[in-house]
């Protein structure tokens, strides 16, 4: 997140707007929210979000996290659950999010639209607000081909196998 060329703009935008909330949508490990609070982001304006509560888990023995570890508050939930993405945010702050970061939202495909326009939706209407993230891309735009399919023996939700829409340089 931090070589995003965002990451400067969102830096600065917490530096004057100190009540940004920040949602980290896709969190995984946590390595990204750890990364904001390393560079300034009070923990509490941070919500951690995932569809793997195991992966948040994981990032606790990851990074050797313990009780005196500043982190901000995870919330599990799948994005594309629209009861979920209409309010992660009143399972902790209640201020509009300011930021969201977003590493899988073009590998949603078909959703993605969708996505979009609801994440939008909870960011507050201040200037500089935004979403930013990247995601995997291949030479041709076009669906993953590399990767098996998703089934009933494949890792579960969030695994999207030949189903991942990637972007290509040109799209
Ligand atoms: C490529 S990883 C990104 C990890 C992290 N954001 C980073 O930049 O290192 C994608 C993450 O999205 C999560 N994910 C996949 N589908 C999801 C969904 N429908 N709702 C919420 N999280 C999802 C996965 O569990 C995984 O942790």
């Amino acid at each position: 997140m931090s070589k995003h060329p965002a990451y400067d703009k969102f830096l600065d935008y917490v530096n004057v707007n100190k009540n940004a909330v920040f949602l980290d949508m896709g969190c995984c490990f946590g390595a990204n929210v750890r990364k904001a609070i390393a560079d300034g982001y009070l923990a509490e304006r941070i919500i951690a979000s995932d569809i793997h509560q195991e992966f948040w888990v994981l990032g606790h023995k990851l990074f050797k996290s313990g009780p005196k570890t500043t982190l901000p508050t995870f919330v599990q939930g799948d994005i594309l659950d629209p009861s979920f993405i209409s309010g992660p945010q009143q399972h902790t702050a209640t201020d509009p999010i300011s930021s969201v970061d977003l590493k899988i939202l073009t590998n949603l495909s078909t959703h993605q639209t969708k996505v979009a326009q609801q994440l939008a939706a909870l960011l507050t209407q201040t200037s500089g607000s935004t979403i930013f993230g990247s995601h995997e891309s291949r030479p041709e735009k076009g669906f993953r081909t590399e990767a098996p399919p998703s089934s009933a023996s494949s890792p579960g939700n969030g695994y999207l196998g030949n189903h991942m829409f990637c972007h290509s340089p040109s799209s």
